[in-house]
């Protein structure tokens, strides 16, 4: 509940405005001044500035937002200690003790650093006011669901709570020039804990996605004011830190077993095309409503494609469980993902195989059609990199002989599966 006071002279706000007010100066857009000093403060990753578009912009106010335990705190950490080669750096804790920190720097090989500094705080107005201070030209704040101001009475991590600490740390790092990283909690679901007006309030939002427990971790922009959204990186866990995987389609395919149910896609992650394996498991359902799960790929969507299947082609699935599993902990987002995922459950369902040297990428419509798939020369070319010798890929992708072109589902099943 919020109080509301009364207006008193009967007067609403929107009569009053209609007659107070300035005029503002307005300028045209060609002669406005670039910001000097935007000179991007580069992470070390040359994926991850990529990601950001080119590094870290002075001033500017990143988000990242990833589940416990994905690495977060690992990474800025990587990050404050390569840049603090070049300028000073504050790292501000409000979840770990300052031991904590130095024993994981330790491990990083970050504690030799004389221009990154540690502050363990939980008080937004104190770390707005070091940001001011002008003393550091990047500050991470480890995370902004810890942080409280003073004057606001509920707990830390509240609505209240986040949406004004946010505001005091962005405004101080617009003036001072400094950027700053907030790190996110996630909430069960996925999204960013709080409100949704964090989003709105920073320049860029990176998140952190992937599998806690070893695989392939992913950082994109869900939001970025200052480059393209496009782009992504893939990093591993080792003892010694996060690192960047220089090929990870050959990482991804090297326990790769062919058997049925096991395709091959070649899909775009942000800008890169990457080959990963699709799996299919088709068990009858031994009572009741059948099963359908799906690890790394939109269950809505694989509820359609076996709908597709079912009118399309002459599977027989309302009695089968069907599971779908992308390895390497991999979550796809791309329609191409579409055709593998059908062949995948066919090959499943028909106890039939796919050939060994054989990618697979495409939309799938309702009608059963194969549609055009985005970058068709860049999966290609990632899968002929890799030593396979064809891709079944939707017709007019582009004129090249490695593609064997299929118009639609069925004629794609009956092809290339083999008894
Ligand atoms: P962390 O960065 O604390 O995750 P977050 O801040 O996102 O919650 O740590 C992630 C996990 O990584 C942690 O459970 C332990 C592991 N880890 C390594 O495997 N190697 C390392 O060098 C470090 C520092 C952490
Ligand atoms: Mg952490």
């Amino acid at each position: 509940m919020v109080e509301q006071l009364a207006v008193d002279n009967g007067k609403s706000a929107v009569s009053r405005s209609s007659t107070s007010g300035k005029v503002l100066m307005a300028q045209t857009i060609g002669s406005i001044d670039e910001k000097e000093g935007s000179q991007r403060l580069l992470t070390g990753f040359k994926d991850l500035d990529d990601v950001l578009g080119g590094g870290v912009l002075p001033g500017s106010v990143v988000l990242m937002a990833g589940q416990p335990g994905i690495g977060k705190s690992t990474l800025l950490l990587q990050v404050s200690a390569h840049i603090a080669r070049s300028v000073a750096v504050l790292y501000a804790s409000g979840e770990e003790s300052a031991g904590q920190v130095k024993l994981r720097a330790k491990r990083l090989g970050a504690d030799k650093h004389e221009q990154l500094s540690f502050v363990s705080s939980t008080s937004a107005d104190d770390i707005a006011a070091t940001i001011r201070s002008g003393g550091y030209k990047l500050v991470i704040i480890d995370s902004i669901q810890t942080l409280s101001l003073d004057e606001i009475a509920s707990a830390p991590g509240t609505v209240s709570q986040i949406t004004n600490s946010s505001n005091v740390i962005i405004r101080a790092a617009k003036q001072s020039g400094a950027a700053v990283i907030l790190v996110g909690h996630v909430t069960k679901e996925g999204s960013i804990a709080g409100p949704k007006v964090l989003e709105h309030l920073v320049d860029v939002v990176l998140q952190f996605e992937g599998d806690r427990y070893g695989g392939f971790k992913i950082v994109r922009a869900a939001k970025n004011r200052f480059g393209s959204t496009n782009e992504a990186a893939i990093f591993e866990m080792n003892q010694d830190g996060l690192r960047l995987v220089e090929n990870p389609s050959a990482a991804l395919l090297a326990e790769r077993q062919n058997s049925d149910g096991s395709v091959v896609l070649a899909t775009i992650e942000g800008t890169r095309p990457l080959l990963v394996e699709i799996q299919a498991l088709v068990n009858p359902t031994s009572f009741g409503y059948p099963k359908r799960t799906a690890s790394g790929f939109d269950l809505n969507r694989l509820n359609l494609l076996v709908a597709v299947l079912e009118k399309r082609t002459k599977l027989n699935l309302s009695d089968k469980d069907i599971y779908i599993n992308v390895v390497g902990g991999l979550k796809l987002n791309d329609q191409a993902a579409d055709l593998a995922v059908c062949m995948a459950i066919a090959s499943a369902a028909a106890s039939r195989r796919i050939d060994d040297g054989v990618v697979v990428f495409g939309e799938v419509g309702l009608g059963g059609e194969i549609r055009s798939a985005y970058s068709a020369d860049r999966r290609v070319a990632e899968a002929k990199k890799l030593g396979f010798k064809l891709a079944i890929a939707p017709a007019g992708a582009s004129k090249n002989s490695f593609i064997k072109e299929v118009g639609d589902l069925r004629t794609a099943l009956i092809d290339y599966l083999q008894k």
